[in-house]
């Protein structure tokens, strides 16, 4: 299956169980949100899951591009990307959490053909405010996949406030050979899709109280599920990043995880920019100057000759995209200019202390990783 024959099944999948497809959510939340990016596919219809009436109706099922800065840092690893796809289904107080369930089984296992010894999924076993989420306990077990309480991993919020409520997380084993071990206990159990029961709502005062109406908010990673279903290992040996991995490889010679950085970044940078972002020092334009940076700063460790003037029409076109990336390694290229003068100072000798690292990250713009480059 390719990328788009796994979204027609799963679309499929829901739309003959009776839900709409919703379409439209776009990377930027509305003015109104506080927050900078869509982190997930429920974030949209969070008015909805508080209780008011969507417009198309109770059963819903979209894919919906998403941005995390929270998972940064992982970027560079097997799984993690920047910006990436969600396919979410929901029930807006329509059928229970044990439907999701049932029907999230038969997806994986008829739809997609994932035997069930592949499988091993972890619910809420409760804490100080939420008893054990039994329920969905039963009904894995009575479905024969194995199955795991845990106290932290298994509660979903999307911030500080709001709906949320316990959840199903359903893993995939990647490693080779028969299945060991479990979630908790074996990394190579990798998550691939999310159950929420949302049926709470947290308050300002921390406290919990039940949503006005009870519903099942789901979401899926589409490259991980990608990467799953076509047998690789990461998400960068799947269809999803030909042909970055094809092309980028010929330009620079870069390690694995600079690799996947490169190409994540810049292929995410092309994504905020085509939503009509620019590189600024504050809010969505930072978060962008700040992949694009990385970026440069990874190729130039190496080599301060490479530019993304190398990157070909195939990759990043011939239009807006491209001159904002440009501009972007211009100003980057001068600041560094003008941060090796900075360095040169005699009080930048020999070992930097925090607090320096600090000091011409904040005032100068240095990233660390480029002072700490040029100092070796
Ligand atoms: N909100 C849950 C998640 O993002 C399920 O959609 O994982």
């Amino acid at each position: 299956m390719n990328t788009d024959d796994i979204v027609r099944t799963f679309l499929d999948f829901y739309r003959e169980r009776g839900h709409e497809l919703i379409t439209g959510s776009s990377l930027l939340p509305p003015p109104s949100d506080p927050v900078l990016f869509t982190t997930s596919g429920m974030h949209p219809l969070t008015p909805y899951l508080l209780g008011r009436p969507h417009p198309q109706g109770r059963r819903l099922v979209n894919v919906q591009r998403c941005l995390r800065t929270t998972d940064l840092d992982e970027v560079g690893d097997l799984t993690h990307l920047t910006v990436f796809d969600m396919l979410g289904s929901w029930s807006l107080g329509d059928y229970d959490h044990p439907q999701s369930l049932r029907w999230g089984y038969e997806l994986l296992r008829d739809g997609f053909g994932i035997p069930r010894e592949k499988l091993y999924v972890t619910v809420f076993g409760g804490d100080e405010q939420v008893g054990p989420d039994l329920e969905s306990l039963d009904t894995w077990r009575e479905l024969g996949v194995p199955v795991e309480s845990t106290r932290d991993e298994n509660w979903w919020s999307n911030g500080p406030v709001g709906p949320c409520g316990p959840d199903s997380e359903i893993f995939y084993w990647t490693g080779d050979g028969s299945p060991e071990g479990s979630p908790t206990s074996d990394s190579r159990w990798v998550e691939i899709w999310n159950h929420v029961h949302m049926r709470l709502e947290r308050g300002e005062d921390g406290g919990l109280v039940p949503l006005p109406q009870v519903s099942v908010d789901t979401g899926m990673g589409l490259e991980r599920l990608v990467a799953v279903l076509q047998g690789r290992r990461s998400v960068y040996e799947t269809d999803v990043f030909e042909p970055w991995v094809r092309i980028v490889p010929t330009l620079w010679v870069l390690g694995e995880r600079d690799m996947r950085i490169v190409c994540d970044h810049l292929r995410s940078s092309i994504f905020v920019i085509g939503e009509g972002v620019r590189p600024a020092n504050t809010g969505r334009g930072y978060v962008l100057r700040r992949l694009i940076r990385r970026v440069l700063t990874v190729l130039w460790r190496d080599d301060d000759s490479r530019t993304l003037s190398d990157l070909p029409v195939e990759l990043v076109g011939t239009g807006t995209e491209r001159e904002v990336l440009f501009d972007e390694e211009r100003r980057f290229g001068q600041l560094l200019e003008r941060g090796r003068r900075v360095l040169s100072r005699s009080e930048f000798r020999g070992p930097l202390s925090e607090e320096d690292y600090h000091y011409l990250h904040d005032t100068h713009g240095l990233p660390r990783e480029w002072v700490a480059g040029l100092l070796r």
